[in-house]
């Protein structure tokens, strides 16, 4: 593991928090749970039937799952407090207490709700599950954090050693999973929430540049004129942050060009936080950095979230599920401090 996840697992320890993992029969899901509760990482919460997680778990060798607390979506007494309590959160939107009671029986839901409730810090899901059912159960459950309309999913890059870029190699991308095409105010946030990550997760002092295919002016287009609207605002609502836009990609990242194309900006050239103009060219962008850079992508970690939950890609393995715990209990400590 290299050092950004050892301080995450050490932070981890010191400060444990209780994680839902909704997709308990899954078994690079039952690996990784093993090995976190082995390690002391975090106090798991499994969301199944426990003879069948026990069962599977004594097939598999993983003694430690025995220690993860289980919850039952078929136990009816547990779950209807949880069947009320999403009934309350959605009855605007014209749901009854059958619909309730029958999305609860949905890990997905039950987890987020079982969190809304207050008894557990995070979830990390979607080894089975796409993305947009696990983003959709936390938007509809969790909602945003207090201040924030638009939830966003940074990667944090770590590029190959020996690299000029990022702080020492690390760097933060954003959004590269989540919101299609942003507007200014979206992008603005993005920019605000990807600086917090950024300092809290990846452990950098964060430069933000605001991409764009211009650098201060030198095209006339809409789109520059979203990238320049969101940059001001982002000021607004940050003004501590270090952020400048807009700029092309060698302005922020490349000192010589930075200081010709912008000069006496305090962010050409040192950028180690890059906010994409909208989703298209933020997902390929990291895509494109891990493959032909050979970086190793960590994330989405999604941001903006009322609490913390994470995606995993479906291609995943476990030690990917066990970083991204990791993750997520270093967001839920960052969000009690
Ligand atoms: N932030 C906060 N809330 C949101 C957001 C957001 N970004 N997007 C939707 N919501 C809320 C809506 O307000 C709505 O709330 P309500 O029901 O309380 O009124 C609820 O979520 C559902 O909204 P819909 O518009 O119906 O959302 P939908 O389910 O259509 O889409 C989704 C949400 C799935 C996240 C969509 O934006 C999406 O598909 N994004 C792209 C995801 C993706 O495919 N990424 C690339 C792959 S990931 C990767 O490569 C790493």
């Amino acid at each position: 593991m290299n050092s950004l996840f050892e301080q995450l697992k050490t932070k981890a320890v010191s400060n444990r928090q209780r994680i839902i993992l909704p997709e308990s029969t899954e078994p690079r899901t039952l690996r990784a749970a093993n090995q976190i509760i082995a390690d002391n990482v975090a106090d798991v919460i499994l969301i199944g039937n426990k003879t069948e997680i026990l069962a599977q778990a004594a097939t598999m060798q993983l003694p430690h799952i025995e220690k993860a607390q289980v919850i039952d979506p078929d136990n009816s007494e547990a779950v209807e407090k949880y069947a009320q309590l999403f009934y309350e959160l959605r009855k605007s939107k014209g749901i009854t207490i059958d619909d309730a009671r029958k999305k609860v029986k949905d890990p997905l839901y039950l987890g987020c709700l079982i969190i809304k409730n207050g008894e557990a810090d995070g979830q990390v899901a979607g080894a089975m599950n796409t993305t947009g059912n696990v983003l959709r159960a936390a938007f509809q459950v969790l909602k945003t954090q207090p201040g924030v309309s638009t939830v966003s999913g940074a990667f944090i890059m770590l590029l190959p050693g020996g690299s000029p870029y990022g702080e020492r190699g690390i760097m933060v991308f954003a959004d590269c999973a989540v919101v299609p095409d942003p507007d200014a105010k979206q992008l603005a946030e993005i920019a605000v929430l990807t600086e917090r990550t950024a300092r809290d997760l990846a452990g950098i002092n964060p430069k933000v540049a605001m991409l764009s295919f211009s650098t201060k002016g030198s095209a006339k287009h809409e789109r520059v004129d979203k990238v320049v609207e969101a940059t001001q605002l982002a000021k607004e609502m940050n003004p501590n942050m270090e952020i400048d836009g807009e700029l092309q990609a060698d302005a922020a990242l490349v000192p010589s060009v930075g200081a010709s194309k912008a000069p006496g900006s305090a962010i050409a050239g040192k950028a180690n936080v890059l906010v994409f103009p909208d989703l298209g060219v933020g997902n390929i962008a990291y895509k494109l950095v891990q493959r032909l850079a050979g970086a190793t992508a960590v994330g989405p970690v999604l941001q903006g979230l009322g609490a913390p939950v994470n995606d995993l890609s479906r291609g995943c393995n476990e030690d990917d599920i066990y970083k991204t715990i990791l993750l997520t209990c270093n967001q839920a400590i960052a969000r009690k401090a």
